[in-house]
């Protein structure tokens, strides 16, 4: 049991689901996310010393932090992203203090629903609070894409760490990636239900093909813009993909595809989920499960197994992998009154096929970055 009684700060961070725009932030798209009432909670108080001390409520390790020397702790498995974040906060120009943290994640790790985004920004949070400084959640999610991108390795969008800390209960996010612009949509579903399935498969590989993915559509940018006046590559219309192809390898070529279509993927998605139109809402997310199966590449036999036995399912209207793939969660559009029916057959399909058993979860939208004071 957590005494919450011995610390000052309550400070909670959410995971997040991605409805639609997958693997179109680092290229200036718009996305769609929703946070989760899945947390990382982190319990903090100031120590008055030069240490940071974690303690997590599931792991028994127990680490020290020299805030005079907070570069030094990329190799460290689970603290890397406390430490990651207390050196990005230190050198943007905030006042890192000696605290101690308890660190509290319901968000499960490597399941594609950003537990680590959710670890950052509530930390991130717990430190600003332990200065007494009072978090702003934007600069938050910015500096949190730092520490991921600057101590864990991982070139990641701003999607997850926008979703965890800006996110607002029944609402998803439309972020454009670009200007940050962020306008709020009520998820209504209408007689359908969103069900998140974890493949439970290991991730493995997820860091170097994400990072090998970012640079190739850096490069199909930077031979486009030799023709386009664009900043990115969710600024070109498919018709002008279409006219340049020649100048792209294949493979780039079908990447900057994915890119430019799931784009409009998501102009749609939104626009018919604001027009009640489930039906078309769930073919969309399925187009946009073939294009990352197909021209992105980021799928891989457990994903496409979970996401075939939904789209199989007689009261499924759509279903995709969420979040950066090769393993972790489908997000699957169902009828109400056949989920259950639903999660059983998935499941039972997705075991006899790959041997993994799948966890399913009700999505539940809720808040981003929230905090107290005990
Ligand atoms: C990961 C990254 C995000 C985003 C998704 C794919 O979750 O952290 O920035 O690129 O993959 O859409």
């Amino acid at each position: 049991m957590i005494n919450t009684k011995e610390y000052r700060f309550e400070v909670s961070a959410a995971g997040r689901v991605n409805l639609i725009g997958e693997h179109v932030d680092y290229c200036g798209g718009q996305v769609l996310p929703c946070a989760l009432s899945l947390k990382c909670t982190v319990y903090a108080r100031p120590n008055g010393t030069d240490y940071i001390n974690l303690a997590w409520t599931d792991l028994p390790d127990q680490i020290s932090l020299d805030i005079r020397n907070l570069n030094g702790y990329r190799a460290l498995k689970h603290a890397k992203y406390q430490a990651g974040c207390a050196y990005l906060w230190q050198t943007s120009g905030h006042e890192v203090k000696g605290c101690d943290l308890l660190i509290d994640c319901k968000v499960p790790f490597g399941s594609g629903l950003s537990s680590s985004a959710a670890i950052e920004v509530s930390t991130l949070a717990a430190y600003a609070l332990v200065a007494g400084e009072r978090p702003d959640p934007v600069e938050i999610a910015k500096i949190a894409q730092r520490a991921e991108q600057e101590y864990a390795g991982v070139n990641c969008g701003i999607m997850d760490q926008y979703a965890s800390a800006c996110g607002k209960a029944g609402q998803a996010m439309l972020l454009n990636c670009k200007t940050l612009a962020c306008q709020y949509i009520p998820v209504q579903t209408g007689e359908y239900s969103l069900v998140i399935i974890n493949t439970n498969k290991p991730h493995s590989l997820v860091e170097s093909k994400y990072n090998e993915r970012r640079q190739e559509t850096e490069f199909a940018l930077s031979v486009l813009k030799r023709k386009l006046p664009i900043d990115c590559l969710a600024d070109v219309r498919p018709f002008e993909l279409l006219e340049y192809r020649g100048g792209l390898p294949l493979t780039i070529y079908r990447r900057a595809k994915h890119v430019v279509d799931e784009c409009y993927r998501v102009q749609s998605a939104t626009a018919v989920m604001q027009k009640g139109d489930m039906k078309r809402f769930g073919e969309l997310l399925t187009e946009s499960h073939r294009s990352l199966a197909e021209l992105y590449e980021v799928t891989g036999k457990e994903l496409d197994s979970l996401a075939h036995a939904a789209w199989d399912h007689y009261a499924c209207a759509g279903a995709r992998m969420t979040g950066a793939g090769f393993g972790g969660c489908t997000v699957n559009l169902v009828k109400t009154d056949a989920v259950e029916d639903f999660k059983q057959k998935v499941c039972r399909r997705y075991k006899q096929e790959t041997g993994y058993d799948a966890t399913c979860y009700d999505v539940e939208i809720g808040d981003g970055l929230k905090y107290l004071e005990l």
